[in-house]
């Protein structure tokens, strides 16, 4: 392997004004704004408008009316999910409605794209479920509207504010593998829904957003704390990875965790099951990372977004098997904003490899 390229590792890709992440102080910054700061307080559709501006000429003050409006128009599409979609994994799924949209540069097509990932998990998980999916409600905002569509019925404010906190925790993070992909899409002019697609499939590996729903596997395959040493030391010993620890970039507690643990622990009101739950991860959490320690004592292995996330995500009642998918609705709106700085700034992607290959013989 070249020295220095394996992985692309530390290897500068692209100038971006979308985020920063500081992978030795641990910091998370979107477009000036510190990662707490920002989803503590924004809506989904602030945070959306704040990575969108200066992309487009015609952006509206307020997203939400354009979201919600997109939400009810992409239903129709949920006609298609017949039973073959509907008997593939949630996240392939999603992404076969999700390619149904036509391509484009423009606002509409953003809109649009922006409001599928939710519409379609709905639609799945509640046809999974063999439920009917329930149509948009416009008039929501879409960290609520997701909710509601997915479980048939409003959401408490509680929930709500906690899925927004999610949402905008993970609406953008520097050049990911995802976003990447989807800048590289984008620089050939293939449009937005492309490179949306490219950023669902390259999400969708257990190496990236893949992790949260492996994370649950594994609380509950361990099930008690005292369990938590011995399942993992033997995970370990198959040459398993501990799903929800370890980034590329973070060599320091990656600061999403404790903003999505903190929005756990918000939800815990004494009267559910949470506190106990979040106990028993943290405990796992702990022995995980006193583990990973000891057995790679040169690599700074943390927790990352993922652990808490699976926290988060079950607590709001997504099945484990659309964790993916969930990542996806937050996301979605970062690979476009990349897409759109790609387009407006950058050239076709094209590196080049060094053939290691056999060479033709000589004719004789
Ligand atoms: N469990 C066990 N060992 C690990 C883990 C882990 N979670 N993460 C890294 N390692 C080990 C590797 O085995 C390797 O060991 P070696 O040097 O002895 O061969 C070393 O640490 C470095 O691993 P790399 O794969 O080179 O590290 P990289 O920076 O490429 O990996 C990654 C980052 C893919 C996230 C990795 O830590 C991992 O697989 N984690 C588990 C999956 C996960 O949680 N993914 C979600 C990431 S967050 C996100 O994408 C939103």
């Amino acid at each position: 392997m070249i020295d220095g390229i394996d992985g692309l590792e530390n290897i500068v890709a692209a100038e971006t004004v979308l985020s920063e992440v500081d992978g030795q102080a641990g910091r998370l910054v979107i477009r000036g704004h510190a990662v707490e700061e920002l989803a503590g307080r924004a809506t989904y559709e602030e945070a959306a408008r704040l990575l969108l501006e200066g992309f487009f000429d015609d952006l509206p003050a307020d997203l939400q009316p354009a979201i919600g409006a997109a939400r009810a128009e992409v239903f129709a599409h949920v006609a298609a999910l017949d039973d073959t979609l509907a008997a593939l994994t949630p996240m392939e799924a999603m992404r076969a409605l999700t390619a149904r949209l036509a391509d484009g540069d423009d606002l509409a097509t953003a809109i649009r794209l922006i409001a599928a990932p939710s519409v379609f998990t709905a639609a799945v998980v509640r046809r999974q479920a063999g439920e009917a999916p329930l149509a948009p409600d416009p008039a929501l905002s879409h960290a609520a509207d997701s909710l509601r569509m997915l479980r048939g019925a409003p959401a408490p404010a509680a929930e709500v504010k906690a899925f927004e906190t999610y949402l905008v925790t993970v609406i953008d993070h520097g050049l990911n593998a995802s976003t990447f992909t989807a800048r590289v899409i984008a620089s050939t002019r293939a449009g937005l829904t492309s490179a949306v697609l490219g950023g669902i499939s390259a999400l969708k590996g257990p190496l990236h957003g893949g992790a949260p729903g492996p994370v649950i596997e594994m609380l509950d395959g361990i099930g008690a704390p005292d369990n938590a040493r011995p399942w993992i030391e033997a995970a370990l010993d198959r040459g398993d990875r501990l799903m929800g620890f370890g980034h590329r970039v973070y060599k320091v507690r990656d600061p999403r965790a404790d903003a999505l643990k903190r929005a756990v622990r918000k939800l815990s009101d004494g009267s559910n099951e949470l506190p106990g739950r979040l106990a028993f991860a943290e405990a796992v959490e702990q022995a995980a990372l006193a583990i990973l320690k000891d057995r790679k004592p040169n690599r700074s292995l943390q927790t990352n977004v993922e652990f808490y996330t699976a926290l988060l995500l079950e607590a709001l009642a997504f099945p484990p098997s659309a964790f993916t998918c969930v990542f996806a609705i937050g996301r979605v709106t970062g690979w476009i904003a990349h897409a759109r700085e790609q387009i407006a700034g950058g050239r076709l992607i094209r590196p080049q490899s060094r053939y290691v290959g056999p060479r033709p013989k000589r004719a004789a």
